[in-house]
């Protein structure tokens, strides 16, 4: 298993899986879905790998890169890091986004990803802490962080917050 950073060479199974991805799941977005080839090529691919090195962006967005979590030759799902916190970010949706396609939820790709992705992230963000969020009724994601060392530290109303030492 491993994590591969969005590319070139793999638009044809990122792209099948983008544009399969819900507009809005748990509270992942992706305003991508079922966008087509030629525009995931022409337009969509470009923007996403920009994300890491934004340029003419608005001050509040804060880098992002995207991953891909590949099995045995097939992409299985996507992990987004935000590079540092914002006012936001810090009581939103935190540093790392994800999802796992659907049918190949519940074999543990998602614990195993996060774990991954964590290592990343632990190089990346300058934070003590990686911030994450939850909606309160995704039993899933709550376990794949608790899983990966998270404590949740605070709630709203349909959230709860997340937290996973760097140093763990
Ligand atoms: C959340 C998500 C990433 C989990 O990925 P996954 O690959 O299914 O996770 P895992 O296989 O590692 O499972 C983690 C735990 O959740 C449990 N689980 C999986 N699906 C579940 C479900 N529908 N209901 C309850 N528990 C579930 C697993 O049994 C496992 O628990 P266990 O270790 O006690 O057996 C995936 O369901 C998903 O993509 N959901 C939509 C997007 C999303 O919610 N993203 C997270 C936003 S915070």
């Amino acid at each position: 298993m491993e994590l591969r950073k969005i590319n070139k060479e793999d638009a044809k199974a990122q792209w099948e899986y983008t544009t399969a991805l819900p507009e809005d799941e748990n509270g992942l977005t992706n305003p991508y879905n079922g966008v087509s080839y030629e525009e995931y090529i022409d337009q969509v691919l470009q923007t996403l790998i920009s994300y890491e090195h934004p340029v003419n962006m608005p001050d509040w967005f804060v880098p992002e890169t995207y991953y891909y979590l590949w099995d045995e030759g097939h992409l299985v799902g996507e992990f987004r890091i935000r590079h540092h916190l914002t006012e936001a970010l810090r009581n939103g949706a935190g540093h790392i986004g994800y999802s796992i396609k659907r049918d190949e939820r519940g074999k543990g790709y998602g614990t195993a990803g996060l774990k991954l992705t964590l290592l990343e992230a632990k190089k990346i963000v300058p934070e003590d802490e990686i911030y994450l969020r939850v909606n309160k009724d995704n039993i899933a994601s709550q376990k794949v962080m608790l899983k990966n060392g998270g404590k949740i530290v605070g709630e709203d109303e349909g959230h709860f917050f997340v937290r996973i030492q760097k140093n763990t």
